[in-house]
């Protein structure tokens, strides 16, 4: 088994969305990610990235439904796991770091007790080995000092430090495939390419394959192996990046090029 994640014909559906009836929000998106490879993912501004990978994790809002499609996971069909099965797989098997890490986390909670839950929910250890994975988890993602991250509230971060946060709790069960949603969108420049770094230090080093989720063309370019270009929810063009930044098929991914400058 080469690809670790294949996801064939995936669609998605908003049933009732107003007079018009049925809306398709994702619309038979097929793709693989090989194993150690870094997708990304791009489209503009609603064109489903998020939903995407929330689909992927069996997480779609409660107004969407899924349409149809496979999405096979080492070998597993997913879309037909239980509610349990699920629980199971999502932050052990695929984790995700979300687009706003200061929505994500809980506010009145510090940052380690987050992530330390997360392990617990997950795993039958004690509760000091798991704040020991918490410290871990925030060391592997690049934070010099886990033990103050660990005793900060999400507000007292920068944007760069809580979005390594970020990065650590989908990192603390030790997922096989981690999906990044605009992990750079609100950072500066500096700080972008460090974290964009870091995914490259965390494929190294733990042979994770990783969705980057992004508007911006130029991440992909940096980070990515292959590239899904969403448009509306569908596919316009997929394929090695190398090959999309030199010779764009589609008018979509001209426009994006474009607007990278
Ligand atoms: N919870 C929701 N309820 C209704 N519509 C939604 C919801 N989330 C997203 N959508 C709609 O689904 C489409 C895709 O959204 P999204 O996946 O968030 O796009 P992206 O991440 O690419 O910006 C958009 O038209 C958006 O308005
Ligand atoms: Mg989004």
């Amino acid at each position: 088994m080469n690809n670790l994640l294949e996801v064939q014909g995936l669609s998605v559906s908003l049933p009732q969305s107003g007079v018009a009836g049925a809306r398709s929000v994702l619309s038979n998106v097929s793709f693989a990610v090989s194993r150690g490879a870094v997708l990304g993912i791009v489209g503009g501004s609603g064109s489903g990235k998020t939903t995407l990978g929330l689909a992927l994790l069996g997480l779609l809002p409660s107004v969407m439904v899924l349409a149809g499609g496979q999405v096979i996971f080492d070998g597993r069909e997913l879309t037909k796991l239980s509610p349990e099965e699920w629980r199971a797989l999502r932050g052990a098997g695929i984790s995700m770091a979300f687009q706003e890490p200061m929505s994500a986390f809980d506010p009145v909670m510090t940052i380690g007790a987050q992530i330390q839950e997360t392990v617990l929910a997950h795993e039958k250890i004690s509760s000091a080995a798991a704040r020991e994975r918490a410290l871990e988890a925030l060391r592997l993602s690049g934070l010099a000092d886990p033990v103050r991250i660990a005793a900060a509230y999400a507000f007292e971060l920068s944007g760069g430090l809580r979005q390594r946060a970020m990065i650590a709790q989908a990192l603390a069960c030790r997922p096989a495939l981690l999906i990044a949603d605009e992990p750079t969108s609100s950072l500066d420049v500096n700080t972008q390419e460090k974290i964009l770094e870091l995914f490259q230090e965390l494929r190294r080093s733990l042979g994770l394959s990783i969705i980057i989720i992004t508007h911006d063309l130029g991440v992909v370019r940096r980070t990515a192996d292959e590239v899904v270009v969403l448009c509306r929810g569908v596919v316009v063009e997929q394929g090695k990046v190398a090959q999309m930044m030199s010779a764009p098929r589609a008018d979509y991914t001209r426009l994006l090029l474009e607007a990278e400058g």
